[in-house]
């Protein structure tokens, strides 16, 4: 007898439909699975098999063919093991097929016959929805991140068992219901806190102003400095995500098996901090069936590259792209993914190889060469993506040890907030988002300046021999920087702290 059962399957962060078509005939015993699966589909037949006999149903000897279609669909994973087992069980007619055709199905299959968790059911729940069906049917242990998907019932298995109970209708299964009062509260709740941070102003401006243009900002300072202090506060201050951003960021660890023991929906912005060993594949993700990498992982939030020297040259190339488009595309023999990779990127590094150049108390014993040779590494095409650099000297004793209360990522993230508001108003219609991605003809509409800054810019421009892509960019920080103040009009105030942002440019251009 021939059953079918409605699965998915998961390309990038998206849940494709897949039907498993089961038939079940007289022949000699062996279960053969067919249409483009990989091994842990193949390794379903004997899971499907011991699962089904654990959980006390007969298992006849016969012939069972399992299709996976579309065929040109790559399929992986373990998901497809409990929607083959329901099949193999309407085949060989032990379960009636009326009510499974209004479900998505999918879950993996201990041999006990239990149901584990699979990787990307909340996209599997999304898919479900847009398709019409009445519901999902999915490893108890991912109702949760799928329970905010509405319109669609999301019903958690633990075992074969239940399944079949339910769709024989001897059980009924409560819709998994979201905490939306509990999602609510965690938004933009941080376990960090700019207040933790003593002193630094000059470090802390800089960064507020990168985070209310969505710049990105590289620090340079000695070790002990605080910059990774810094940067892991950076997602506190950047304005609260909407529902949208934090399913989006949801589904990305869905889909990379990273949503941790709750599996509730990420309301929070990520910060990811890849050590600087890792590889492109890594970095921007990769596999056979492409998995994300870190910058889908920091998507809506803050990707940091700590002692960023240190990165290999060719990982740190391809950052370029998902820095310019805000995604990242990975082709394979069969396939071409697209994850979304909109972040921002804030790098670290030392002055110098001993990392002391410049600083009061330490002595640095770097030959000028090896200096040049330090920075050499990060010229180019990446450090032309970064607007900020701000130079993160030592903590003063007296401001470490000082009571005075520093401003909390609450107070800062409100005037983030009105400097990017005011950025949409007028971005938005240009489809882009924030100052930091103007390109030329936006910045001439945007960024013009009053007859004295532009006198002022110009001197400066000349005397430390300024390329046109730092003028860009020095508009760019300035813009922000007048809105950061509800200012509609660029001041030469505007323009000379612009410029002190811009401290690596004599160095380069
Ligand atoms: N401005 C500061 N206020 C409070 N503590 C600080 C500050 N700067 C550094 N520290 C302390 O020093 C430690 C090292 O800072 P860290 O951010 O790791 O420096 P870096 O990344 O520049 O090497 C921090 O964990 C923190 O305890
Ligand atoms: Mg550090
Ligand atoms: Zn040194």
């Amino acid at each position: 007898m021939l059953a079918q059962v409605h699965s998915g399957a998961l390309v990038g962060i998206d849940a494709h439909p897949v039907q498993v078509e089961i038939d079940v005939y007289n022949g000699l015993p062996a279960v053969t699975v067919v249409g483009l699966p990989d091994s842990a589909v193949k390794e379903s037949a004997a899971r499907v098999k011991s699962a089904i006999v654990n959980s006390g149903f007969p298992f006849p000897a016969r012939r069972i063919t399992v299709n996976l279609a579309p065929a040109g669909l790559r399929k992986e994973g373990s998901g497809f093991d409990l929607p083959i087992a329901l099949g193999v069980l309407i085949g060989l007619g032990l379960l009636p097929s009326e009510k499974i055709g209004n479900y998505l199905i999918v879950g993996e299959l201990s041999l006990d016959g239990s149901v584990k968790e699979v990787r990307g059911a909340l996209s599997v729940a999304i898919a479900a929805r847009d398709m019409g069906f009445q519901g999902i049917i999915v490893p108890e242990s991912n109702m949760g991140e799928a329970a905010v998907v509405e319109g669609v019932d999301i019903l958690g298995v633990s075992s074969l068992v239940t399944a079949v109970a339910f769709l024989t209708g001897r059980v009924a299964i409560e819709p998994a219901k979201p905490n939306l009062d509990q999602m609510a509260k965690n938004i933009g709740n941080y376990a960090v806190d700019f207040r933790d941070i003593k002193g630094q102003e000059y470090a802390k401006r800089a960064v507020e102003v990168a985070a209310a243009g969505g710049h990105n900002v590289l620090m340079v300072g000695p070790p002990g400095s605080g910059k990774t202090m810094l940067s892991q506060r950076v997602p506190t201050i950047l304005p609260e995500p909407v529902f949208e951003e934090a399913l989006e960021t949801t589904r990305i660890y869905s889909a990379a098996g990273l949503l941790g023991k709750e599996k509730s929906i990420i309301t929070r912005r990520p910060f990811r901090s890849p050590h600087h060993t890792v590889s492109d594949a890594g970095l921007i993700g990769g596999g056979a069936i492409p998995r994300p990498g870190e910058v889908s992982l920091a998507h809506n939030g803050v990707l940091f590259l700590d002692e960023m020297p240190e990165f290999r040259k060719n990982v740190l190339e391809v950052l370029r792209q998902p820095l310019e488009d805000g995604d990242v595309t990975i082709s394979r023999a069969h396939i071409a993914v697209t994850f979304p990779a909109r972040f921002m990127l804030v790098a670290a590094m030392n002055p110098c190889p001993c990392g002391y150049r410049g600083d009061p108390k330490h002595e640095c014993l770097c030959s000028r060469q090896n200096i040049e040779r330090y920075w050499a590494k990060i010229s180019g095409p990446l450090l032309d993506r970064i607007d900020i650099h701000v130079e993160v000297p030592s903590v003063e004793w007296r401001d470490l040890t000082g009571k005075e209360e520093s401003e909390s990522s609450e107070q800062i993230r409100n005037r983030v907030n009105r400097a990017r508001n005011i950025q949409l108003d007028r971005l938005s219609k240009h489809k882009i988002f924030s100052n930091s991605q103007m390109k030329s003809s936006l910045i001439k509409k945007y960024c013009s300046l009053g007859q004295d800054s532009l006198n002022f810019l110009e001197k400066v421009v000349e005397r430390l021999g300024l390329s046109a892509r730092a003028y860009h960019r020095i508009l760019k920080i300035a813009r922000t920087l007048a809105d950061l103040e509800g200012s509609e009009n660029i001041g030469s105030d505007h323009v000379s702290e612009a410029i002190q942002y811009r401290s690596l440019d004599r160095r380069y251009d």
